[in-house]
């Protein structure tokens, strides 16, 4: 078995250098959705921040669903299940490397935000909102990604919203994700116009992760991204979404082909948004064995030198192995096995 030993040295070396506080922009958000591996072997995150020239500045854990008639669940299980124990652990750690952490909810599976969901009437809105309110609260995350891929109501997106806003106030991140020709009065999955939510609830919207991908346009030139700036947004708030591997979606763009993208959209326009990547554990050109090499190559496309820093100690590094051994997925090949976690916690210490 490989192990993922991280580079102890590369880590202490770029945290004797302090860093300037970094610019949130052009931002570099990636999607972690996938939690274990084929073995049921929790997949660490913490390599975006362990590995040398990685400066993401936000995490996206996924999916959250609203189950109607249930509980809220993460991807296919509670969230407070232990499984999840490694994830909760370990965005601590992203946190306090400066990594913004935040929540998504929907995605491709319907369910989330129909009308006897969160688009429901009051009643059923609070008793479903609550759901998520109380799982931002209970694992502390910084913001929460909306991505309505069904059809949703105007007011129901903007109570959603106005609720966030008001419940979690002004430094919480909300973010939407719709696919990038709904911002450019082309296809959308959302029903909802993006464009009437930004000028009534714009202000309470900190950016879109627009989906260039499966055939919802595209990021091999700016054409796309162009049409979106037309149609009245605002570079800034708009990020180039892109899947990590052709595995993940139609539409993959070569690093090369993007950089020259992202190139000319930023001497045209001054600042975009940033990338968004779709998602972590699978990411080229690392495939799952290196899955934060992704984060590297676009860094340096986007952001080089804004490194985020790093303190682990002993404690933290003895944490995440307790955390690790409980999060192994039950009943999997891993789990009988009582093998040391394939994560080398304890070559993270740096304090
Ligand atoms: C609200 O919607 C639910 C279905 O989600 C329904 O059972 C309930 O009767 C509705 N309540 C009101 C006050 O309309
Ligand atoms: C979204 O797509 C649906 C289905 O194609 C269409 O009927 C609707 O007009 C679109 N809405 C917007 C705001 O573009
Ligand atoms: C991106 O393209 C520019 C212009 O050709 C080039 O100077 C730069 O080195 C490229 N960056 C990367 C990371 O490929």
């Amino acid at each position: 078995m490989k192990s993922q030993i991280f580079g102890a040295l590369g880590l202490l070396a770029s945290f004797a250098v302090a860093a300037p506080a970094p610019s949130e922009l052009p931002r570099l958000v990636l999607y972690y959705q996938t939690t274990h591996d084929a073995q049921g072997r929790p997949i660490s995150m913490l390599p975006l921040i362990t590995e040398k020239n990685i400066a993401l500045t936000h995490l996206i854990i996924c999916s959250f669903h609203i189950n109607k008639g249930g509980v809220i669940h993460l991807n296919d299980y509670p969230p407070h299940f232990p499984l999840f124990k490694t994830a909760w652990e370990e965005i601590q750690l992203m946190k306090k490397a400066g990594v913004k952490v935040m929540g998504m909810v929907g995605g491709a599976a319907a369910g989330s935000f129909n009308s006897e969901t969160l688009d429901g009437n009051a009643t059923t809105f609070e008793y479903y909102y609550g759901q998520l309110r109380d799982s931002i609260i209970e694992y502390g995350l910084e913001g929460m990604d909306l991505d309505v891929e069904q059809p949703m109501s105007q007011d129901g997106i903007t109570r959603l919203v106005r609720r966030l806003r008001a419940d979690f106030g002004p430094d919480f991140i909300i973010t939407l994700a719709p696919v990038s020709t709904a911002l450019a009065s082309g296809g959308n999955l959302s029903g909802f116009n993006y464009k009437t939510l930004e000028i009534t609830d714009g202000s309470d919207i900190d950016f879109y992760n627009a989906q260039f991908y499966n055939g919802w346009g595209d990021m091999s030139s700016i054409y796309n991204f162009d049409r979106i700036i037309s149609n009245g947004w605002d570079p800034k708030k708009i990020l180039a979404g892109q899947v990590t591997t052709p595995a993940n979606g139609y539409g993959f763009v070569s690093p090369s082909r993007l950089n020259a993208t992202i190139v000319e959209l930023r001497a045209k326009y001054g600042e975009i948004g940033g990338i968004m990547g779709w998602e972590y554990f699978n990411s080229k050109p690392g495939d799952t064995s290196q899955p934060w090499l992704w984060a590297q190559v676009m860094t340096a496309i986007l952001r080089p030198n804004l490194v985020p820093q790093l303190t682990i100690t002993r404690s933290t590094a003895e944490k995440l192995m307790r955390a690790w051994h409980q999060s192994v997925k039950p009943g999997s090949e891993m789990s009988v096995a009582l093998a040391p976690p394939n994560v080398d916690y304890m070559a993270m210490i740096n304090a």
